[in-house]
């Protein structure tokens, strides 16, 4: 798991959690990290601190809120499953898969 002095403000990380890739990233609203598969054909999401910001699913221009997962626009179907996260001191812990 990356720390957060590796994922500074408005940057991420994907990391895998088991065979699962998962987006952390460095938000307004802290650390917070999504399934990292993106929920209409399953490309692999990334993390825009110069949009509102947005989580971005580069194939074809879908957009999930950065805070909850929730679709902003384009093709996606269904939200990004949040993953609870717990920061100790610059450690950064997945609580469940
Ligand atoms: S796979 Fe993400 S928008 Fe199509």
């Amino acid at each position: 798991m990356g720390t957060t002095l590796e994922i500074g403000p408005g940057s991420s990380k994907v990391v895998a959690l088991g065979a699962k890739p998962v987006i952390v990233l460095n938000g307004p609203h802290g650390i917070r990290a999504f399934s990292a598969v993106c929920t209409h054909l399953g490309c692999i999401v990334g993390y825009d601190a110069s949009k509102s910001p947005d989580i971005v699913s580069p194939c074809h221009d879908g957009h999930f809120n950065a805070v909850n997962g929730n679709v902003v626009s384009g093709p996606p179907p269904a939200p990004l499953k949040e993953y609870p996260v717990a920061v100790e001191e610059d450690k950064v812990f997945l609580l469940d898969a």
